[in-house]
């Protein structure tokens, strides 16, 4: 077995940046690729913000986030991966360009590399298919915002062998997170009962049957939940929560996993939610204000 030493991370977004921080923090050499260099200059920013308060709050020392920033690459080239002993791929859930990265890297990298995928939902073996290494193919699938969820869903497809599989389980955990066994279904466990729960969120306030912020208050005190449905939307993002959904409703063909239109509508007016300033709240005042939808509240 080869000893996980270096990390390739494809995708620089809240994710990519998020897990290319943990993955140098635990100590491997990282290395993230994304399109163009602002995109790679903000996802360096927000680790070392991210850094910063870890270190403000006495949970890192200030040398770890020196050595963490130090492990750190970032690249525009798919090619300075091809070193990597396991490459995490964290980028827009469209399988044609996920599967254009995975067939580049599949004939750079070595065999023993282990090709792995953050997709939220589309399936592992539509990706590993499209590789020649559809046994050392599985999905690692983190949560937001990665440096402080616990969790890693570690997924097999039919393909994975026993070995990948283990291996990723392994390197989930180093990296200080708890791991579960998921299989190759859309959704896995996390979004399978999630994102159900954040579309009928998003209904109740589109049928006007509550307010965003009393549906976000009853969830939270109510359940005890550590925020409410919609402040979630708005942190995960609504465009990824509704390329989500259609995955998922093209896969089961379930009324529970159906777009509602209101989201659809929101995502094409640009309102994605936090990190693009408004969603079902709008960012641009502290603290934040309900956003106007044109539905009654
Ligand atoms: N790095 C370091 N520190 C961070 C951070 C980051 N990336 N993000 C937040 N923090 C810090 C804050 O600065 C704050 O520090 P402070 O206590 O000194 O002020 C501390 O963490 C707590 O943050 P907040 O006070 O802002 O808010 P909370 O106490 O509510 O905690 C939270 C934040 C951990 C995000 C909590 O609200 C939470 O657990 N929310 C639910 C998140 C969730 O459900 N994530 C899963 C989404 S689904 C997903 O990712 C799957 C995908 O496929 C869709």
């Amino acid at each position: 077995m080869t000893e996980i030493k270096r990390v390739g991370v494809l995708g620089s977004g809240l994710m990519g940046s998020g897990i290319a921080q943990v993955a140098a923090a635990a100590g491997y050499e990282t290395t993230v690729r994304d399109v163009a260099q602002p995109v790679l200059d903000k996802a360096k920013g927000a680790i070392e913000k991210s850094l910063a308060k870890f270190v403000e709050k006495a949970t890192i020392k200030p040398a770890d986030a020196e050595g963490t920033m130090k492990r750190l690459r970032f690249t525009t080239s798919v090619a300075d991966l091809k070193s990597a002993d396991i490459v995490i791929e964290a980028v827009t859930e469209d399988l044609d360009l996920k599967n254009g990265m995975w067939r580049e890297l599949d004939g750079l990298c070595a065999p023993a590399t282990i090709f792995a995928s953050n997709t939220s939902s589309l399936t592992i073996a539509a990706m590993a298919a499209a590789t020649k290494r559809p046994d050392r193919f599985v999905g690692l699938h983190f949560f937001n915002p990665v440096p402080l969820m616990k969790l890693v869903e570690v997924v097999r497809t039919v393909t994975t062998s026993n070995e990948t599989f283990d291996r990723a389980f392994a390197f989930a955990k180093s990296l200080g997170k708890e791991a579960v066994a998921a299989k190759d279904s859309s959704g896995f466990i996390v979004n399978l009962l999630l994102i159900p729960y954040l579309l009928d969120a998003i209904r109740v306030v589109e049928h006007g049957l509550a307010s965003v912020p009393d549906v976000d208050k009853a969830m939270q005190l109510g359940c005890g939940y550590p925020m409410g449905p919609l402040t979630l939307l708005d942190f995960v993002g609504l465009d990824t929560t509704y390329k989500i959904a259609e995955i998922m409703f093209a896969e089961y063909k379930e009324q529970k996993y159906a777009a509602p239109p209101l989201l659809k509508r929101m995502v094409l007016a640009g309102m994605n939610g936090k990190k693009s300033g408004k969603g079902f709240y709008d960012y641009s005042t502290t603290p934040p204000t309900v956003s106007s939808l044109g539905v009654s509240s």
